[in-house]
């Protein structure tokens, strides 16, 4: 089996051994657990924080996007070798509940890749 797909979305399988090409790609998000309906607040996205991503010519990541559940709510195209993948979204949410911030981005060679928090709008 191979360790990534093209077609499907990419997640870590096992938080507590993480193999080399999901440290590399997954999106470690920083975001609060709580906040408040209609406040904006920051999400920082960062590709390569366990481990560095390539940032060449022919293998770099085209682009970071977040969605909170299933509505897209920012994305960014990034260059390669001028731009590190590494975003910072100041967002806010309306309705209150359980919502998850949902991180992809895109390897040009070794697809898209998700991951996921959740947060509580009061
Ligand atoms: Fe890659």
């Amino acid at each position: 089996m191979s360790e990534f797909s093209l077609e499907e979305v990419n997640k870590v399988k096992d938080w507590n051994n993480m193999t080399d090409i999901e440290k590399k790609h997954v999106p470690a998000i920083e975001a609060p657990d709580k906040v408040k309906a209609g406040e904006a607040f920051d999400v920082l996205i960062e590709v390569g924080k366990y481990m560095k991503h390539p940032n060449e010519l022919n293998h770099w990541i085209n682009w970071i996007g977040l969605w909170i559940d299933k509505r897209p709510v920012a994305f960014v195209n990034l260059y390669p070798t001028v731009s590190e993948p590494v975003v910072r979204f100041r967002i806010k949410i309306d309705s209150v509940g359980k919502k998850k911030i949902v991180a992809r981005e895109f390897c040009n060679l070794h697809g898209v890749w998700q991951n996921e928090k959740e947060i509580g709008v009061e």
